[in-house]
């Protein structure tokens, strides 16, 4: 029986195997935030010679790369990508995904809206039927949080703010439970609409193009 550890391991290589064979030492790659991607990030490090370097989502990934050897470019400097590696906290059988878990949902979102392929990197345990078992990650402008919990109360949620965290802009999270979440892209509009939220961790509107689920029985490819 592999450990939750040794499944994201084997996702994360499994990710690398999937873009190297597109790499080309012009190619800035999108990097996401988390566990599964910290993984991914030593898994590519030994290849920085097939790539120039890459966009990061949050401040934990950029230093990590940058101890690794991977250039790290600002986004600004940065027309196209080909691939944003990420994980998720939750994706559905359309690719809708719930993310933010680690905080970063702002920023991931901005660097996969550039790349043209988002891949999402998750062991099976991420997989569900509907969103919403895992709270929604809403990063809010501090002086909006009360207002904006109260509307995200008026469409159902209990949020609750994620205590002792600022962004990497300097903003709150509000983790969202009890939302019935059956239309995730309308969910993700509505919110998005409320005055003071920064993004909510909904990747619906724009979802995942690829899934590498890592299983007992092996890696699997979802489209
Ligand atoms: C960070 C994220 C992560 O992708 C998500 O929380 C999954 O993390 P992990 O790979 O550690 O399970 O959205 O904001």
């Amino acid at each position: 029986m592999l450990t939750q550890t040794e499944l994201k391991q084997n996702v994360a290589q499994a990710a690398v195997q999937y873009v190297l064979p597109f790499l080309t030492p012009e190619t800035i790659l999108g990097v996401g935030t988390g566990s599964t991607v910290d993984i991914f990030i030593d898994s590519l490090a030994p290849h920085t010679s097939r790539f120039r370097g890459a966009v990061s989502s949050s401040e934990r990934s950029s230093a990590r790369m940058a101890a690794l050897g991977i250039q790290v470019f600002d986004l600004n400097d940065v027309q196209a990508m080909p691939f944003y590696v990420d994980g998720a906290d939750e994706i559905d059988r359309g690719l809708s995904m719930i993310k933010g878990g680690g905080g970063a949902l702002t920023r991931e979102k901005i660097v996969a809206s550039v790349a043209d392929q988002f891949v999402c990197i998750v062991d099976e345990s991420k997989q569900v039927d509907h969103l919403g078992r895992f709270p929604l990650p809403v990063e809010v402008i501090p002086m909006a949080r009360e207002s904006v919990s109260r509307q995200l109360a008026q469409l159902g949620g209990k949020p609750s703010l994620r205590s002792g965290i600022v962004t990497d802009n300097g903003c709150q999270i509000l983790d969202v439970s009890g939302l019935s979440i059956s239309q995730p892209a309308q969910l993700e509009s509505r919110i998005n609409n409320i005055p003071g939220v920064v993004s909510c961790g909904l990747f619906a509107i724009a979802g995942a193009d690829v899934v590498l689920v890592s299983t007992q029985g092996g890696v699997r490819q979802l489209k």
